[in-house]
């Protein structure tokens, strides 16, 4: 079944590249990532888990796990990490599940068989520290994600679970940023010290409040 912004992300157990995890134990109470891979030893996924390995520090700052998954064995992952680390310039640092039985992928419903039967399409789910999906996203196998866009969602989601605020298009960490509707004017007063520009009465304009 497809999961759902808001849902629970599913829990499991599964054997990765650092040992056997549980999933909601595992990701403690920080945030999350979880992002399948189509298959090892291919050109797309070995830049993109170089990137996300050259990215840890900027996913901890935020509080946020990384994992990565596909339904290749241990064997082929440990291999294939070798070359992520040679061609990639870098050394891999988060935990590759090895999901051969599908477990995962069908929890996740990361298997779409329209585009194929046997890989993963290249999902991304952004789990909260109450284990909520917080949000989704579907590549295709051709399109390697952008790793900085999900850093800046990220930014805007924990600004959204902190200090009640949306963040407008193409929205930057800085940027201004629009107080949710559920806020009255008058608790605005006292929740957004640095004030507000009521553009419209449901389009209210404050700095971004953790700057
Ligand atoms: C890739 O990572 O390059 C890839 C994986 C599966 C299908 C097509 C491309």
């Amino acid at each position: 079944m497809a999961i759902r912004l808001g849902d629970e992300a599913p829990d499991f157990t599964a054997e990765t590249t650092e040992g056997t995890i549980n999933f909601h134990e595992w990701l403690g109470d920080g945030w999350g990532v979880l992002f399948s891979h189509p298959a090892d030893y291919t050109p797309v996924c070995t830049t993109e888990l170089g990137t996300v390995a050259k990215l840890k520090a900027d996913f901890g700052k935020r509080n946020v796990k990384v994992i990565g998954v596909s339904v290749d064995p241990m064997e082929d992952h440990r291999g294939w990490i070798n070359d992520i680390n040679e061609t990639q310039n870098t050394t891999m640092n988060f935990p590759l599940i090895a999901d051969p039985d599908r477990k995962v992928a069908v929890a996740y419903d990361m298997i779409h068989p329209n585009a194929d039967d046997k890989m993963t399409v290249r999902s991304v789910f952004v789990i909260g520290p109450d284990k909520k999906v917080k949000l989704t996203l579907t590549y295709p196998a051709s399109t390697g994600r952008n790793f900085d866009e999900l850093l800046r969602v990220i930014d805007s989601l924990q600004l959204t679970a902190n200090f009640s605020v949306a963040t407008p298009a193409n929205w930057n960490d800085g940027d201004d940023c629009i107080i949710s509707p559920a806020v009255s004017d008058e608790d605005a007063k006292t929740k957004f010290p640095k004030g507000f520009n009521a553009v419209k009465p449901y389009l209210r304009i404050t700095p971004q409040p953790n700057r």
